[in-house]
């Protein structure tokens, strides 16, 4: 379903992301890891169009979508969610979700119909399998931490993905919230028959669900297979879980 073929970046000379090739087929759930500046989000932003790679293409069911721009990247079933949270904090969870449907599907032709009531049942029914549902009403500012990076997943579930990228979708989070996530986000890719592909420093979270594990370490894939593979890999271990030689 994605496939990234050599893609580097540098920013004023220094490379971030030093020619990454990966693939994830359709239905999978694929994780990358590596240690703080390996260059994570920055291969994120190169496959979801927020950032122009120097070389290298990125490939979306076997489509070059390299350079496009997100929203094009969006429409053909890429969503995202952001390392920083990223919603609207003065609008309730209702319009944040709901906003999400709209910038997707559009206003449509009915321009007679009031806006509060646009995609009302989508995102009711979004936010329900969310666990959001009772907390429409509330400004999403005031709303916990762990709470608005949920909204977020729903935010990025409203363009109705089929390719979802989360950077670090438990930053922050206690390990209640951090379990409770995972166990929505595993539910919710099972439910929509979605591919994933997300970044995680809590390797417990990641070898739960990941069913493949990619290690970056500045800018450079060195090491990528089942999470058994990698958790043994002297290399992995070494550079990222800190052992020494
Ligand atoms: N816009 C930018 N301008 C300059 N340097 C940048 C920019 N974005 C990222 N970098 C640098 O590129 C490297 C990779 O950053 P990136 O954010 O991709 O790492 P990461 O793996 O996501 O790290 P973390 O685990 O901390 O989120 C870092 O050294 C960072 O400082
Ligand atoms: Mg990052």
């Amino acid at each position: 379903m994605l496939e990234v073929r050599k893609v580097a970046k540098a920013f004023d000379g220094f490379q971030a992301v030093a020619g990454v090739s990966l693939a994830v087929p359709r239905g999978q759930i694929a994780a990358i890891i590596g240690p703080n500046g390996a260059g994570k989000t920055t291969l994120f932003n190169l496959i979801t169009g927020h950032l122009r790679p120097d070389a290298g293409a990125v490939l979306l069911d076997g489509r070059d979508i390299t350079g496009l721009p997100p929203h094009d990247v969006c429409r053909l079933g890429m969503g995202r969610s952001f390392q920083r949270i990223n919603i609207f904090p003065r609008l309730t969870v209702f319009q944040n979700v709901q906003a999400g449907f709209i910038s997707h599907r559009g206003r449509g032709l009915d321009l007679f119909s009031r806006v509060g009531q646009l995609y009302r049942e989508e995102t009711e029914a979004l936010l329900e399998s969310l666990g959001l549902l009772d907390r429409s009403g509330e400004v999403s500012g005031f709303l916990s931490h762990g709470a608005q990076k949920q909204l977020e997943l729903g935010i990025a579930l409203a363009s109705e993905p089929r390719l979802l990228l989360l950077d670090e979708p438990t930053a922050g989070m206690s390990a209640a919230e951090t379990r409770e996530t995972i166990q929505l986000i595993s539910r919710i890719a099972a439910e929509r028959g979605l591919t994933l592909l997300f970044t995680e420093h809590d390797m417990e979270v990641v070898f739960s669900i990941a069913q493949k594990i990619t290690v970056l370490h500045q800018g450079r894939v060195i090491a990528e297979g089942a999470p058994a593979e990698v958790r043994n890999d002297p290399e992995v271990r070494r550079v990222y879980l800190g052992e020494r030689r």
